[in-house]
């Protein structure tokens, strides 16, 4: 059985990918992972575990990072999509808001969110009730829709970093750590924002998180990467069940969350699914 809204469709697939930076350092060593249509999609994994490499793989953004696709090949709707640059990849409906939200400080928010829209020729009334839709989103970014972007809370900017790419109308939001950087209760107000565009709109999402615990907690379905490997993917619901998944990444202490440096020394001594 699917959750609701969700359906059995595949619109990417990424198929056992491997990445090089430099020519010579293997970062992504076999990546598969399938996103569906209507669904969460959670890309798990510490610092350093390939998440961001993965997305930008995707969305055709390592060159500018001296990172190469080596391996495999990566399907958007059945058509292959690796030699596509990130503009025509917003015309089928593929938006990637980066890690450290990167707003255009100088502008005002209002216009951040009307460069999300740059892509689109459907006029300029469709663009206006959109930008009314990402204020319903996100009541915040009406307040300060005349506030320069640069001086906003990091909240703020992750919040128009999210509504930018909604004003293109996206069919799939690769979301790159959403929660960085944020106190647990606006990382929770995100995470609302993120389940009610993915219900109300159709929005599907691949986004990739330190933040086990939230992440799973909103997803459908989660994959979980360490040094550039899955090593564990399935139903969001079976994962918080797991017991590796709870020991490792929900750190279910009786302190809350286990700090990852224990987590780590712990895993090199376990060798876990090695
Ligand atoms: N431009 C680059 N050149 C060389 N190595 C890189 C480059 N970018 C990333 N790496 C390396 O690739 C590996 C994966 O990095 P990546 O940023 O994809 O991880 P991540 O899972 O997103 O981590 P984080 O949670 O810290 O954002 C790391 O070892 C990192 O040092
Ligand atoms: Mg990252």
């Amino acid at each position: 059985m699917l959750d609701a809204g969700r359906t059995d469709e595949t619109l990417l697939e990424v198929n056992n990918i491997e990445v090089i930076y430099n020519h010579v350092i293997l970062v992504l060593k076999g990546v598969s992972l399938s996103v569906p249509k209507g669904g969460i999609t959670a890309l798990l994994g510490g610092n350093g575990a390939g998440k961001t490499t993965t997305l930008k793989a995707v969305s055709n953004l390592l060159h500018s990072e001296r990172g190469e696709v080596t391996k495999g090949s990566i399907h958007y709707r059945g058509d292959r999509i690796q030699e596509l640059d990130p503009a025509a990849l917003v015309k089928r409906g593929v938006i990637q808001v980066m890690e450290g939200r990167h707003c255009f400080e100088h502008l005002t928010v209002e216009e951040n969110l009307l460069t999300g829209a740059y892509t689109r020729a459907d006029g300029s009334a469709n663009i206006a009730r959109d930008l009314e839709m990402v204020y319903d989103y996100f009541p915040r970014l009406k307040e300060r829709r005349k506030s320069q972007a640069g001086y906003t809370s990091g909240g703020e900017q992750q919040m128009v970093a999210m509504g930018r790419a909604l004003m293109s109308r996206p069919e799939t939001i690769l979301l790159d750590e959403p929660s960085m950087g944020l106190a647990p209760q606006l990382v929770e107000q995100i995470f609302e924002i993120v389940k009610s565009i993915n219900e109300k709109e159709g929005v599907s999402f691949l986004l990739a998180e330190q933040n086990t615990n939230v992440a799973l907690k909103y997803a459908h379905y989660g994959y979980i990467l360490e040094s550039g490997r899955v090593v564990m993917d399935g139903p969001a619901a079976e994962l918080r069940e797991n017991p590796d998944v709870k020991e490792f990444y929900l750190g279910m202490s009786d302190d809350g969350r286990k700090s990852f440096r224990d987590v780590r020394s712990y895993r090199r001594r376990k060798r876990w699914l090695s």
